[in-house]
């Protein structure tokens, strides 16, 4: 059963295996690049940031030494921007612990930010040949259809891991691992597999029962809150007030318009003014409605309702001073008591 699973699999990846870019190269980073774009994100969506990825950080060194915020840009649009973060950390560590060379074993490889135990196991069959399993959720669906396999979440994803390291034949984990990618991601897909072209049709459980839909097992979907909230384009000058986000957390390091969660505020139009005029200090007019966006993101779902704005002036004046300047600037006696003292003056 195992060598016509190998057989039948490995014949069929060589007469219809897609061609993707990141498979014309055997470059370990490029592999590993590929590999954290498609964590989340289908092959039709990666293959142009793919290609500006590279383009613009060519080599580990490149990436390494880059800005956050260009790496940032570069992967804009993609989503889960902590794979762009831990790439560059990665990049970094790679260039300071490892010679500048993505490390071809399993304990290294895992130590690294962003790297789990597929996209290890990806990069090490892919870009080393070594007989490393995957397991995401195409190859998950596969294996678990082919041995039509029940049972709890946790114990079910152990054996699936046995399953996927067992079946490797040797000498072949790179094709046989992307083989399993390609016919999860074609053939043996969630809804209507094609299982009459499926190469491996009759050693799969599933089909001869005639209920390939019903694998993998799945667990009842979580629902996700929903938070509204309100934001402001505030104009001056043909500019527009931006504030970049922590670079810990959520969408870290990325430019957004000022916003606020509205939780259950009726007048969205003065709620907005006063978040701008106390969290921001600025007196805005106009607040024409400039639409409704929505966005599903993996943990809650936003509803932003945009207002733009008129700068009207500020009811704060703030300002960075250099501290060799505190002199030139008037200020009440307290103020010039902490500013001589900021200054190195008693
Ligand atoms: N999904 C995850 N890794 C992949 C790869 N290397 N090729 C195609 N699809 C994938």
């Amino acid at each position: 059963m195992k060598k016509k699973i190998q057989s039948k699999l490995l014949q069929w990846f060589e007469k219809t295996k897609r061609d993707l870019p990141w498979r014309k190269t055997r470059d370990p980073y490029a592999i590993w690049v590929s590999e954290i774009m498609l964590q989340q994100t289908q092959v039709a969506t990666v293959i142009p940031y793919y290609q500006k990825f590279l383009k613009t950080f060519p080599t580990i060194r490149s990436l390494a030494r880059a800005d956050l915020s260009k790496v940032l840009k570069v992967w804009e649009g993609l989503g889960y921007y902590s794979r762009a973060r831990n790439l560059h950390r990665a990049a970094k560590t790679i260039l300071n612990h490892f010679d500048g060379k993505i490390p071809h074993n399993l304990k290294d490889l895992l130590s690294l930010p962003g790297v789990g135990r597929y996209t290890a196991g990806a990069i090490l069959s892919i870009a080393f040949n070594q007989e490393v399993p995957i397991l995401d959720g195409n190859v998950k669906r596969v294996l678990s259809r082919l041995f039509a396999m029940t049972g709890v979440a946790k114990k079910t994803e152990n054996l699936l891991w046995k399953y996927s390291a067992s079946l490797i034949p040797e000498g072949y984990a790179g094709s046989f691992n992307q083989a399993l990618m390609d016919l999860g991601a074609t053939i043996c897909t969630p809804k209507n597999p094609l299982c009459l072209r499926c190469p491996l049709n009759k050693l799969c459980k599933a089909y001869r029962i005639r209920k390939p839909e019903h694998f993998p097992f799945k667990n009842p979907k979580k629902r996700i809150p929903h938070i509204e909230a309100v934001a402001a384009v505030i104009l001056k000058d043909g500019h527009v007030l931006l504030n970049q986000r922590p670079v810990k957390g959520f969408l870290g390091g990325l430019w957004e318009f000022p916003n606020w969660p509205v939780e259950g505020k009726k007048d969205l139009i003065e709620y907005l003014k006063l978040k701008v005029k106390s969290e921001l200090g600025l007196r805005v007019k106009g607040k024409v409605p400039l639409g409704t966006f929505q966005q599903t993101y993996s943990h809650f779902k936003l509803t932003l309702h945009v207002f733009y704005c008129q700068y009207f002036g500020s009811r704060r004046t703030t300002r960075w001073v250099a501290i060799n300047d505190l002199d030139q600037l008037a200020m009440s006696r307290i103020d010039r008591r902490i500013a001589k003292m900021v200054s190195g003056e008693r």
